[in-house]
């Protein structure tokens, strides 16, 4: 297996809309679940263009050939007084974790939130979710405090906790 990664195109947005399903499906870790988001392709391919044409937002793929297996999103804040923020987001296919894929992408996205002259790296991550705290930890972020019931899944309550990193 080799893992090629890459920023999206506006052409990639059926088949990462297909991606976001099942991972979504995969774990109750996310802002979604086995439905993906509620984009048409259309949507998405117009705003995968919006983010390629940024110049403080990025959104990356982690590939297995054609196949997308990560994706990792890097949001700028276009208010003048947030604009030294960026927000992350990460998620790789249960088959491929545990292979430096969410590394892979962690390194891309704070690589590019530097050059593009971001101070701060923010995220928030359920409280329950040790894997990928170990990975945020592992690259710096420190917990600055917990978000409680911020997510309702299925009735229940979970908490977050949100982390950043001093760039
Ligand atoms: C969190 C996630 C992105 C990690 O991706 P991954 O490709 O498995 O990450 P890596 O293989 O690069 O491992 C990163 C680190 O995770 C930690 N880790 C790996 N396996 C672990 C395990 N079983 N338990 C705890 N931590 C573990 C280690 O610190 C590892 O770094 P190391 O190998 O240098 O020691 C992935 O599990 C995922 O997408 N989960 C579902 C969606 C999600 O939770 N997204 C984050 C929302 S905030």
């Amino acid at each position: 297996m080799e893992i090629t990664y890459r920023t999206a195109a506006p052409s990639d947005a059926a088949q990462l809309l297909d991606y976001l399903k099942q991972v979504g499906g995969e774990t109750d870790n996310l802002t979604f679940g086995a439905a993906g988001i509620p984009f048409t392709a259309e949507q998405e391919a117009a705003l995968l263009e919006r983010i390629a044409a940024s110049s403080d937002s990025r959104f990356f793929l982690a590939l297995d050939g054609d196949r997308i297996v990560g994706n990792a999103c890097v949001d700028g804040m276009r208010n003048a007084r947030l604009r030294h923020r960026r927000n992350l987001a990460i998620t790789v296919l249960r088959d491929y974790w545990g292979r430096g894929i969410g590394t892979g992408l962690m390194e891309r996205m704070l690589d590019f939130c530097r050059e593009s002259g971001a101070e701060l790296a923010s995220l928030e991550v359920r409280s329950d979710n040790e894997r990928a705290k170990a990975l945020y930890r592992k690259f710096g972020f420190v917990s600055f405090g917990t978000f409680p019931k911020f997510f309702k899944i299925d009735g229940e309550f979970f908490d977050v906790d949100c982390m950043t990193l001093e760039l």
